[in-house]
């Protein structure tokens, strides 16, 4: 590894540029936060491709029925699906709200996956009157709901898998709000046809974050044994790296199990959110105060936190940081947020070079369920979207104003 070189969990092709700064898409981060302000998420558009084609290829080399569906939730804004539907995916939503993101920037309604455990009735009107592709039925109840509608539907099953990540990120177990039980779906396949829709296959989606790939291959065996339908879409899950010591699969190895049981004449789909965009992003903060504690903890303190990013504090997910213009380590330092609460805590024990007032803290792979997640406590504006590509950086989401957060009261 050369001088130059940062760890993978930075965007592809990122460096430390001459002046030991850090550069993503061949722009420099100081210079970003200078220009676009902090806090701010920043992408390199490079990565997010790269990553959409090794899907692709990946599937290429082993199948020629397949689809790539980029789960927006991981990241939803309207420059994104473009991006993806650009690079020639399909795309689930959600929400009626992510639905209205991905149908803002053309994309095909027809290579729409529309989901939910609870969707209005007028989610669906908005659904079908658009022209989506498949809903991913989830209960008897919205199967009722549909009746009459005659829409091609996925039914979701939660096959009893329990991969190992974290509680809330767990999908596939039985004791789930989410999907039909296996003993039910001979009931719902009826049900469907009895309501007139048209059902194409089953969907399981088991958790999020997942580093073992055995799983999904004892998923495609479970849903290829449950029936002869033309698509089984596997859903989305694999892991990414969060800090220098995670090696998760390879989405080449992602694939493998994916492919590995399913009949040659079925399609498999899969909806991969973090690990298109995960560590495509990184978010830059600046440092405004530091509380050296002797002998218990040295504070340092970013103008952005549990609005920006709340997986610490929902998961406990760990994250690396550096400071942007002088990595390495030497101070061991917690990094806290500017939020009125003790538990505003972005990473607790992470070694940082001398960190000073006025430095630009660069914290990566934050690219998924960050924006995602990101929320107004203490009336904070959210922070702008930044895409990088070739040493060019353009907004695609601008940082909200106070005027925004009057806009809605009456
Ligand atoms: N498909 C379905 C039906 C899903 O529910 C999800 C994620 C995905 C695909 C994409 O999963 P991925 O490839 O990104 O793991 N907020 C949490 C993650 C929640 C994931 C919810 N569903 C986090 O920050 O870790």
């Amino acid at each position: 590894m050369s001088a130059l070189a940062v760890s993978h969990v930075y965007p592809l092709g990122s460096r430390l540029n001459e002046r030991g700064r850090l550069e993503v898409g061949g722009c420099d981060v100081v210079e970003l936060a200078a220009e676009f302000g902090t806090p701010a998420y920043v992408y390199a558009e490079a990565d997010m491709r790269a990553r959409a084609r090794s899907f692709l290829e990946a599937f290429r080399a082993r199948t020629e029925r397949f689809e790539v569906i980029y789960a927006g939730k991981a990241f939803p804004c309207t420059a994104v699906f473009r991006l993806f539907a650009e690079e020639g995916l399909s795309a689930d939503v959600a929400s009626g709200g992510e639905l209205h993101l991905a149908l803002a920037v053309g994309m095909d309604p027809a290579r729409l996956y529309m989901h939910g455990n609870n969707k209005s009735h007028a989610e669906l009107d908005y659904a079908i009157e658009s022209g989506v592709g498949h809903i991913v039925v989830d209960s008897f109840d919205e199967i009722e709901r549909l009746r009459g509608r005659s829409q091609r539907v996925l039914l979701r099953v939660t096959p009893g898998i329990e991969p190992s990540t974290h509680s809330f990120i767990q999908t596939g177990q039985v004791d789930s709000k989410f999907g039909f039980q296996l003993d039910d779906v001979e009931r719902a396949v009826a049900a469907c046809a009895e309501a007139g829709l048209e059902l194409r296959g089953l969907h399981a989606h088991i958790g999020s974050q997942i580093v073992d790939v055995e799983v999904f291959g004892r998923l495609g065996e479970v849903l290829a044994g449950a029936g002869d339908w033309p698509l089984l879409n596997l859903g989305g899950g694999l892991g990414i790296a969060y800090t220098a010591d995670d090696d998760p699969p390879s989405i080449e190895d992602y694939v493998e199990a994916l492919v590995r049981h399913a009949p040659d004449e079925v399609t498999v789909l899969c909806e991969p959110g973090r690990a298109l965009v995960g560590n495509a992003g990184v978010t830059l903060y600046r440092v405004g105060t530091i509380k050296r504690i002797p002998d218990v903890r040295t504070y340092v303190a970013v103008d952005g936190g549990m609005s920006d990013n709340l997986r610490p504090m929902l998961y406990g997910a760990r994250y690396d940081a550096e400071i942007a213009d002088r990595f390495g380590g030497g101070t061991l330092s917690t990094i806290a947020g500017m939020h009125c609460e003790s538990g505003d805590v972005l990473i607790r024990d992470v070694e940082l070079n001398d960190p000073r007032v006025g430095d630009v803290l660069v914290v990566p792979a934050t690219g998924a369920y960050s924006h995602s997640m990101a929320n107004n406590y203490n009336a904070v504006p959210r922070p702008p979207v930044v895409f990088c590509r070739d040493g060019e950086a353009r907004e695609v989401v601008r940082r909200e104003t106070y005027e925004d957060l009057t806009l809605r009261d009456q």
